[in-house]
């Protein structure tokens, strides 16, 4: 029986509901998640974070149907994902995935790499190249298109890898510690990116960190501890400490302005926040 207000899942804009879950990796006999119970907002702003090994990578993975749970369900859209039949395609056509690890194609051009998702895209030809020309200029590398990754800096392939995981409009961008191999400007530059596409276009996000600082840019923190969450609180907000950029401030999204699928021009042409120059790496 659920606890939730609204149990369904379809109201109160509840995008992703965990409700039990337990994850018991026979492999080691580790309870890698007990009894976690969790609800995502349309256009929410979400940090998990945690010490290493407390499950956050293991919730993430349920959270976006690349594993299930030993017990327990996920209600996607309100729909339990034990019922969705093709998984495949609800990651293909509504979650963005943003790893450590890039996994960027290394023989394939930065535009290249940002149409590889479209594969199944009634798009024609022409106008996938095109989208990916206006996702790499949103995150401020539209003089980087015909790059390989190798001639690219880290935090320019971080960035590569988030235009691709806005290739199909996801309604929810997973990031597993997506700046862990980036130099801190280049991992601020990557924060500064999440939260330009959670506050100009409403992006639901979630986001696995272990840089505090950078945790406090999301707007709730649920801290995760031997698989259990301890603690689900609204965000305290940046520190401002001398030096540091300052913070965006929140910025109401203009009347209109959505991710519709394969409606582009309704982005805005850069969502790089003014301070937030492109990295030389
Ligand atoms: N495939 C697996 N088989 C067996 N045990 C696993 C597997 N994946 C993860 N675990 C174990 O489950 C626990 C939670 O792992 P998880 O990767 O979710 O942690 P994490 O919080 O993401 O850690 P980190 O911050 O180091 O990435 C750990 O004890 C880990 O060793
Ligand atoms: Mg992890």
């Amino acid at each position: 029986m659920s606890n939730y207000a609204d149990s369904s899942g379809n109201g109160n804009g509840v995008l992703l509901r965990a409700e039990h879950l337990t994850k018991l990796y026979p492999d080691g006999q580790v309870n890698a998640l007990i009894d976690v119970s969790l609800e995502i907002h349309r256009g929410e702003y979400l940090a998990v974070m945690g010490p290493s090994g407390s499950g956050k990578s293991t919730l993430l993975n349920m959270l976006g149907a690349l594993d299930r749970p030993t017990s327990g369900e996920t209600y996607f859209e309100g729909r339990p994902m034990s019922h969705i039949p093709n998984w495949n395609r609800l990651r293909a056509q509504k979650i963005g995935f943003v790893f450590q690890s890039f996994y960027l194609l290394p023989v394939l051009s930065a535009m290249e790499n940002v149409q590889v998702p479209m594969f199944e895209s009634p798009l024609p030809a022409s106008a996938r190249a095109r989208r990916a020309v206006e996702l790499l200029e949103e995150v401020g590398l539209g003089h980087r298109i015909h790059h390989s990754p190798e001639k690219l800096s880290v935090g320019e392939r971080q960035r590569v890898a988030i235009a691709r995981a806005l290739a199909n409009d996801p309604v929810i961008l997973l990031a597993d510690e997506p700046t862990g191999n980036l130099d801190s400007k280049s991992a601020l530059g990557v924060f500064d990116l999440f939260a330009s596409l959670h506050r100009q276009q409403g992006m639901t996000i979630v986001l696995i960190t272990h840089d505090d600082e950078l945790g406090r840019r999301a707007e709730r923190i649920v801290r995760m501890q031997d698989g259990q969450i301890r603690s689900d609180t609204p965000s305290p907000g940046p520190r401002v400490a001398a030096g540091t950029p300052p913070c965006e401030s929140p910025v109401e999204a203009p009347a209109g302005l959505h991710i519709r699928p394969g409606v582009s021009s309704h982005r805005p042409k850069s969502i790089l926040p003014p301070f937030a120059v492109p990295d030389r790496g």
